[in-house]
């Protein structure tokens, strides 16, 4: 259970936060409600007070509160802060650091993430100034969940209605950090497949979907890491709050992650890179006519295996193994070869797991010989064992 501040504004959708606190409750979580004085015109505090059985928060000196410097109190104790709905007011008051209320104070004290959910008119929406506050606030590393088009509320039809709230909920719970456990940490993770073209429309790949390293980028970020997530071609959205560097080929992605190799302390390479590339993509499609029966293929280079002749300083690497039969055996095979010290090795060989599948099973094996068999579990749980483990690792290095 995490405690998460949700801070309301005076636009008309305030009454949606009432919502997003029930969601943030519901997945198990406390929630503090702090309020501009503006929004208490609209949506009196007796009903957020009453929702989330604590008192809301409105002004900087209340001694309704038992904390003596509550701001600062609070701004320690939290694991995330939203503000939904966020008017064109407040985001320019956080933009340029000004504090002349709780909230505004609240906010240059606050080390969690930050999520925002605007809410205005679309003209509102569009100035350049509310742009500019926006892309400043972005640069910090605040997260926005961006309004919604549709019916507005001064009876324009347009871009600005608050996102839906369970939107707002997920992308929170997205963010929030589960504990502190690799904080400080910066954690390098490669999803998806790689393509390598033979033309301009062909080109080779596997069934690879990112899922899973998608969501090992999304745990470790959760835990509280600095992430770095290359991405081969995929259709998924990535988790919030990390750094994605989109790659296409085998090459592309050796080159991003050598060079991301040496700050980070922890190296995932969940990514199904194509085992062979063509030795040379046509600049034009080729004609059918001119299509070889067979086509000549090369290897791409070995990105993991390089990074393990690299490996040192007490960086931890773990790779991944899609395997249709002797698992365990590979995988070993894997960790020695490779120097790795953690491989999670897929059977691949069943239709609905692994490969394209929202469920994954694997066997884990670190360099200790240590093997952990997980049930069929989702990918998101799945990561969740795959930090565990790496977590233990980490411990006996001490
Ligand atoms: N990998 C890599 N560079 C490649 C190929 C794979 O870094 N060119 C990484 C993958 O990200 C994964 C691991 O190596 O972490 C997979 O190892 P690999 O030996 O390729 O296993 P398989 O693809 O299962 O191949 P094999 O047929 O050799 O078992």
């Amino acid at each position: 259970m995490a405690k998460i501040a949700l801070g309301v504004t005076s636009s008309v959708s305030l009454y949606k936060a009432c919502e997003i606190l029930r969601g943030f409750q519901k997945a198990g979580h406390e929630v503090q409600v702090i309020e501009t004085r503006n929004a208490t015109a609209l949506v009196a505090p007796a009903l957020f007070d009453a929702l989330s059985g604590r008192r809301t928060i409105i002004e900087l000196f209340d001694d309704r509160q038992p904390w003596s410097v509550a701001h600062v109190a609070l701004a320690k104790e939290i694991g995330l802060f939203v503000v939904a709905p966020a008017t064109a007011n407040i985001l320019a008051k956080f933009a340029a650091g000004l504090a002349d209320d709780f909230l505004s104070t609240f906010y240059l004290a606050v080390r969690s993430p930050i999520l925002i959910a605007p809410a205005m008119n679309e003209a509102m929406w569009y100035h350049p100034q509310v742009q500019e506050n926006i892309r400043r606030l972005r640069e910090r590393g605040v997260q926005f969940v961006d309004p919604a088009g549709g019916f507005l509320a001064c009876g324009d039809e347009g871009l600005g209605r608050l996102a839906d709230p369970n939107l707002i909920v997920a992308r929170g719970l997205d963010l929030l950090s589960h504990g502190d456990s690799l904080r400080g940490k910066t954690v390098l993770v490669t999803a998806g497949p790689t393509h390598e073209a033979l033309d301009p429309v062909r080109y080779l790949s596997n069934r690879s979907s990112g899922r899973m390293g998608f969501e090992i980028a999304r745990e470790a970020r959760r835990r509280g890491a600095d992430v770095v997530l290359v991405a081969g071609p995929t259709a998924i959205d990535p988790p919030a709050g990390i750094e994605v560097v989109r790659v296409v080929t085998a090459a592309e992605m050796k080159k991003a992650v050598d060079a991301r190799f040496p700050s980070a302390d922890i190296t995932v390479m969940a990514a199904a890179v194509a085992d062979f590339t063509f030795p040379s993509a046509a600049a034009r499609k080729i004609k059918k006519s001119g299509l070889k029966a067979s086509l000549e293929v090369v290897p791409t280079a070995d990105i993991l295996k390089g990074l393990g002749g690299r490996k040192k300083d007490g960086r931890i690497l773990v790779g991944f193994a899609a395997e249709t039969h002797d698992l365990e055996e590979s995988a070993r095979a894997k960790v020695r070869d490779k120097n790795l010290d953690l491989v999670v090795a897929n059977d691949v060989s069943r239709d609905g797991v692994g490969f394209d599948a929202d469920l994954n099973q694997a066997v884990l094996i670190d360099r200790r010989g240590r093997v952990r068999s997980t049930d069929i579990l989702s990918k998101r749980a799945l990561a969740a064992v795959v930090w565990d483990a790496i977590e233990d690792l980490r411990e006996q290095k001490k």
